[in-house]
């Protein structure tokens, strides 16, 4: 099994499972080259919906109201996004969840499995600025302290996420590689959101999201929706849904997914330094591409 360790700038170790030069997170036990493998080869339904993040770009939040929407109940769902990710199930447990299936995975477009590709399956891209994506990356990783095994400081850290050595790899690589996969499948139903702008008018993004999905809902549906949705309702709702395995993995057996959930925290993180030294890669990186991100609102 591709188990791999790395060091960060202070000489910490950090460990992923890697399978076609993509990192994961280590489950010991667990065969994760055939999971994915499976993964890869997993059948479509025609009302699946996937939604696709870099790690840290609010999965949990719009996965919750994806369902909602779907359920056609604006009601905190009883299970987390884990069971419904892609590469984090078996094939069983995926094929026995019921339709309509709200379906999440950190895939690249092209490791999507190829019945969803061919039947254009209808997928919810959500994308978030990078440097609160390195921010919820850096806490993510030490507190997930079972999967990566890592100890070590913001400053430590922040050249891993740099380089792409971290969990889901590059996130310019990762943004670029789905720009370019728009561009190239413009028949495919790609509907792109961004964190920033859910943080700004949630409701307005519920509504478009309604509107993608093709369900019909009301404009008050929707503004329970995005009441329920608001991080303190979610981080108390969705309280003790974890179950032994995804508690167990948390340094302290206290899952936190819901962190802090605001846009411009990097503030908080980033040196005067450090914060030019991104906006230089930033701008090489980002060349050509046509995405617009907010650092602030
Ligand atoms: P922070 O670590 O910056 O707080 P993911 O679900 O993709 O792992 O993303 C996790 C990030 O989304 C965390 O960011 C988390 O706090 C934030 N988040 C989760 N639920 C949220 C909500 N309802 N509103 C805003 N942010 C939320």
């Amino acid at each position: 099994m591709p188990l791999k360790t790395y060091k960060d700038a202070g000489g910490n170790p950090i460990q992923f499972m890697e399978i076609d030069g993509i990192r994961y997170p280590y489950v010991e036990g667990v065969d994760q080259d055939h999971v994915v493998r499976v993964a890869r080869a997993a059948k479509a339904r025609d009302d699946d919906v996937v939604l696709i993040t870099y790690a840290k770009s609010g999965t949990h939040w719009t996965w919750e109201i994806i369902s909602m929407l779907c359920n056609g109940k604006a009601e905190t769902i009883p299970t987390i996004k884990q069971m419904h990710m892609i590469e984090a199930i078996s094939s069983d447990e995926l094929t026995s969840l019921p339709s309509p299936r709200v379906l999440n995975t950190h895939f690249r477009f092209n490791d999507l499995p190829e019945d969803m590709r061919k039947k254009k399956t209808k997928l919810v891209l959500v994308h978030r600025n990078p440097k609160d994506v390195a921010v919820s990356h850096y806490h993510h990783h030490c507190k997930l302290e079972a999967l990566y095994k890592y100890n070590g400081t913001w400053s430590e850290w922040l050249p891993l996420f740099l380089e792409g050595i971290v969990d889901v790899n590059s996130w310019f690589d990762y943004v670029k590689d789905w720009e370019k996969a728009i561009e190239e499948h413009p028949d495919h139903p790609i509907h792109l959101m961004f964190y920033e702008d859910m943080k700004e008018d949630l409701y307005r993004e519920v509504k478009k999201l309604a509107t993608f999905l093709d369900v019909s809902v009301s404009d008050e549906f929707c503004q329970n929706v995005a009441k329920l949705c608001q991080f303190e309702n979610m981080k108390n709702n969705k309280k003790g849904l974890e179950n032994e395995f995804w508690t167990n993995v948390w340094a302290d057996r206290k899952p936190s997914f819901y962190r802090k959930g605001e846009v411009g925290d990097w503030k908080n993180y980033f040196t005067v330094a450090q914060n030019e030294q991104f906006d230089e890669l930033y701008k090489q990186k980002m060349a050509g591409s046509k995405l617009k991100f907010r650092f602030e609102l």
